[in-house]
């Protein structure tokens, strides 16, 4: 069966203590993550000898990992340093990549907004989807704070008007209404009612029989009365995940060690996605406008940073826009 692990509290913790290597794991349509670590590659080819790099809000390192085979590509060495306020440790998590993430320094429990580095100590700052979850003024001027004169960075951003946005903020509602309708509870009742039958806890008897159909019939009608709520595609290919892992472990309920182990699994679960709830009101309040952005370049140029470009990132062939992308530099001192 799924986790029955100690659920954690914060949604992004528990997100990040798993094998997602990004936030694209869940929220992005397919194909944006590898058109995005193609930018990423484009931006490390520059890379230097030597060079010190910072990526923010940096999750199971996914953009330290894009810098880090750009530079071996090239024969280079460069120290990286990832940071992120949530609980990270990117080396025992994710696997396959697990040596490369080990020359990485993650630091988690680091709030931007107060970086523990001395001024002008990076080559390069990158963020990919975290700036704008953050206090950006304060975070730009510490960036700028930290970054080396002639340094340059680059930020993707999450666009309030494009696809990413479009395709997950309605399921917002769906968890709301799931979490509203006590789904499940209703299936830890149904679960924990059946197997204390199937197991002998309580006597198989036509009163506990009936017992167990009524909270099967409130479980089922539950599940259908919610499917019929949910019409676009999106909510409804979330929904039918939700719905085949509930009604598996109902059918398997006798592999649960004990009714302990069914009201753990059916918490970890509950928590999960009240968690994924949570993080795409972050993401919708964070995601950002035309007008945003131009704020952002205007507290960038007023620190002092040139900025080199900014521009929309859209699917390839398509007008589908997935973010804003700015790159810039910090001028040399003369
Ligand atoms: C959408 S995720 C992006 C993660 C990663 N860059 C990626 O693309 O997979 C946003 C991350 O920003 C982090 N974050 C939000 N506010 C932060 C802050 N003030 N300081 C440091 N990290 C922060 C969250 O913990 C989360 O891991």
């Amino acid at each position: 069966m799924q986790r029955t692990t100690k659920p954690a509290t914060k949604p992004w913790d528990g997100y990040w203590n798993s094998s997602r290597l990004s936030s694209s794991s869940d929220i992005n349509p397919t194909g944006i993550a590898d058109h995005i670590a193609h930018d990423w590659a484009d931006f490390f080819a520059k890379i230097k000898n030597g060079a010190s790099i910072l990526d923010i809000c940096t999750g199971n390192g996914v953009v330290p990992l894009i810098a880090l085979k750009a530079a071996k590509e090239k024969h280079k060495k460069v120290s990286i340093t990832g940071i992120d306020q949530a609980n990270i440790k990117p080396a025992h998590n994710i696997t396959p990549e697990r040596a490369l993430l080990r020359e990485v320094n993650f630091m988690g429990g680091v709030d931007v907004s107060t970086l523990p580095f001395k001024n002008n100590s990076f080559d390069m700052v990158t963020s990919q989807y975290g700036l704008e979850y953050t206090n950006w003024r304060k975070t730009i001027a510490e960036l700028t704070r930290i970054l080396k004169h002639g340094g340059v960075g680059r930020f993707v951003i999450h666009a309030s008007d494009g696809h990413i946005i479009k395709h997950n903020v309605p399921k917002i509602k769906l968890y709301e209404t799931v979490i509203t309708a006590k789904l499940f509870e209703k299936t830890e009742q149904a679960m924990l009612s059946a197997w204390r039958v199937d197991n002998r806890v309580l006597a198989n008897n036509h009163k506990n029989r009936a017992i167990v159909k009524k909270h099967l019939m409130v479980f089922n009608s539950t599940l259908s009365r919610l499917q019929k709520k949910f019409t676009g595609m999106d909510q409804r290919q979330e929904f039918n995940a939700l719905f085949s892992i509930l009604t598996q472990a109902l059918t398997h309920r006798n592999r649960f060690q004990g009714e302990s182990h069914i009201t753990q699994w059916v918490k970890g679960n509950k928590q999960e996605f009240t968690q994924r709830r949570l993080r795409l009101i972050e993401l919708q309040a964070a995601a950002k406008d035309k007008k945003d952005i131009s704020k952002i370049l205007t507290v960038m140029r007023g620190l002092g940073l040139e900025v080199s470009s900014s521009s929309e990132l859209t699917m390839p062939g398509t007008d589908s826009l997935i973010g804003y992308a700015i790159t810039i530099k910090k001028p040399n001192t003369n």
